[in-house]
């Protein structure tokens, strides 16, 4: 049975060319060490949920993958490019490969309130891309189409539910046309009925093929999308697995603690 027949079973494991390696990823910020040496495979068409308890660096991984934070040691390769290494200093082009090659969508919307959606979403690719402003636009007007929100193209922010304003968040990330998509708890600041059409985007996203890291603490979604799931927990990886064994039968004491501070928080 396909996965579209029976929405919890698990997703055949992408077979695409490696993406984005990442090796012994460190960082700290002043004494706190913040990423003890992360290593990360990613292949196309892969979807990776990291989760982990608040503080154990899940932001900061996201954040180096997109160039955003500079790590203090460790290496990436992005699709066969040249070896970055944080360690022997990274130039001005590392860091604009990283950036261009990933679009992060964040727990806030972070829209400009004085645009419209459809500025919004061209904003990127017109500014920063340079591609033609009606070309920008079309692709756009059909991006926002996907995610049901065509109609919305001229209203401000202010005027969308926060659902809507995500999903905006989410065609500005598409329209950079990125090789990876990187999205930072797309979800938790949303009200918990508008959680649904968020995630159902996502997840049509990642069965369209999109290569993406989630931090989320949907653990249906992840059940349903993730091919890897992650477990952080102070700046290291503690475990990793398919859904189906990590959130049934994780093998490390503190994934179960925390899986368990998840579902029983009451407890
Ligand atoms: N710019 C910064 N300057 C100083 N410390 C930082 C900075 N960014 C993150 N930190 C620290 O790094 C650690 C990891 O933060 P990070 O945001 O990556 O965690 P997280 O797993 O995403 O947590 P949460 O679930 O709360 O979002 C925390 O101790 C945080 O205080
Ligand atoms: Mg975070």
């Amino acid at each position: 049975m396909s996965h579209t027949d029976d929405p919890l079973a698990p997703k055949p494991v992408a077979e695409g060319s490696v993406l984005l390696e990442a090796r012994g990823i460190r960082k700290s910020f002043g004494a706190n060490e913040v990423l003890r040496g992360i290593d990360l495979d990613l292949r196309r068409g892969q979807v990776v949920v990291l989760i982990g308890p608040s503080g154990s660096g899940k932001t900061t991984v996201l954040r180096s993958l997109n160039g955003l934070e500079t790590p203090d040691a460790g290496t990436v390769a992005v699709d066969g490019g040249p070896t970055i290494d944080f360690a022997s200093g990274v130039t001005k082009g590392d860091r604009a490969a990283l950036r261009d090659r990933s679009a992060m969508v964040f727990q806030h919307h972070n829209l400009f309130p004085h645009k419209t959606v459809l500025e919004n979403v061209i904003e990127g690719p017109v500014r920063v891309q340079k591609v033609a402003k009606a070309q920008a636009v079309a692709e756009g007007i059909a991006l926002l189409e996907r995610v049901g929100l065509a109609e919305k193209q001229d209203a401000y922010p202010h005027e969308l539910s926060g659902g809507q304003q995500q999903r905006v968040g989410i065609v500005r990330a598409l329209a950079l046309k990125p090789d990876l998509l990187l999205f930072d708890e797309p979800t938790s600041a949303l009200d918990p009925e508008l959680v649904g059409e968020v995630l159902k985007v996502i997840k049509e996203l990642a069965e369209e093929g999109w290569t993406m890291v989630l931090v989320s603490h949907e653990l249906a979604f992840a059940r349903q999308a993730a091919d890897i799931v992650l477990f952080m927990d102070h700046g290291a990886i503690i475990e990793q697995g398919h859904p189906s064994q990590i959130f049934t039968a994780p093998r490390e004491e503190r994934t179960k603690r925390f899986l368990d501070r998840i579902l029983r928080p009451l407890d």
